[in-house]
């Protein structure tokens, strides 16, 4: 049995603070707490499909999509992390950072500065490199990308998973971790070839 403290290579810990935040206080183990996750995020995938599109590239859409995805389990859903993590700026630093990155993906749909894929995958790495929350953002940024990839592009999503399992270890994510620390550096062939471009 693992506790709800233990997360895969490349996952965020959450701080006592934080865990004060889970809404269902009989959880005990990591395998519960990802059953409960999961319900939420279809529901908000759910809440994705029927809202009218607007614009996405803003932090209200960011911040709302988080909050239908972890709402119901994680009352710090949809709020701005506030501690330090192992992944990610300071927390100081979120809003104007994440403006900063929306103003530039506006800016490479309208001018096709990149392919759909690469200006996804571009924007899929920031968004995890700054660490909006302070849990989910692997997840909230994988949907993000979707999203800016169908209403910016009119480009069908990518296939993060491929038929394995991101959330856990396993081969397709330490490749998708590893594709992101090379993109760390600025090198993003990897994470290119990741998502297919
Ligand atoms: N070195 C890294 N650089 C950028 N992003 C990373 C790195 N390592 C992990 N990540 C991202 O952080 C995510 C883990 O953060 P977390 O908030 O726990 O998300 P989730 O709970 O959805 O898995 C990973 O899925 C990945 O997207
Ligand atoms: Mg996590």
């Amino acid at each position: 049995m693992s506790g709800v403290a233990d997360e895969p290579d490349g996952a965020t810990p959450l701080d006592p603070d934080e865990r004060e935040g889970l809404r269902f206080r009989h959880v005990t183990t990591r395998g519960e707490l990802n059953e409960l996750e999961q319900a939420n995020v279809q529901a908000g995938l759910l809440w994705l499909s029927r809202r009218r599109n607007s614009d996405v590239l803003n932090e209200h859409f960011m911040r709302e999509l988080h909050r239908r995805m972890f709402g119901a389990v994680w009352r710090w859903a949809g709020a701005f992390r506030r501690s330090e993590k192992n992944i990610g700026i300071d927390p100081l630093h979120i809003a104007v950072e994440l403006h900063t990155l929306l103003d530039d993906a506006r800016y490479w749909s309208a001018h096709r500065t990149y392919t759909p894929l690469e200006a996804a995958a571009r924007f899929h790495h920031r968004l995890v490199a700054i660490h909006l929350f302070a849990n989910g953002n692997g997840r909230h940024a994988r949907i993000a990308a979707d999203t800016y990839l169908k209403e910016c592009f009119g480009h069908p999503p990518i296939d993060w998973a491929a038929g394995h399992d991101l959330l856990h270890t396993s081969e397709r994510r330490n490749a998708y971790i590893a594709a992101l620390r090379a993109a760390d550096k600025g090198e993003y062939g990897t994470l290119l070839k990741f998502v297919g471009a």
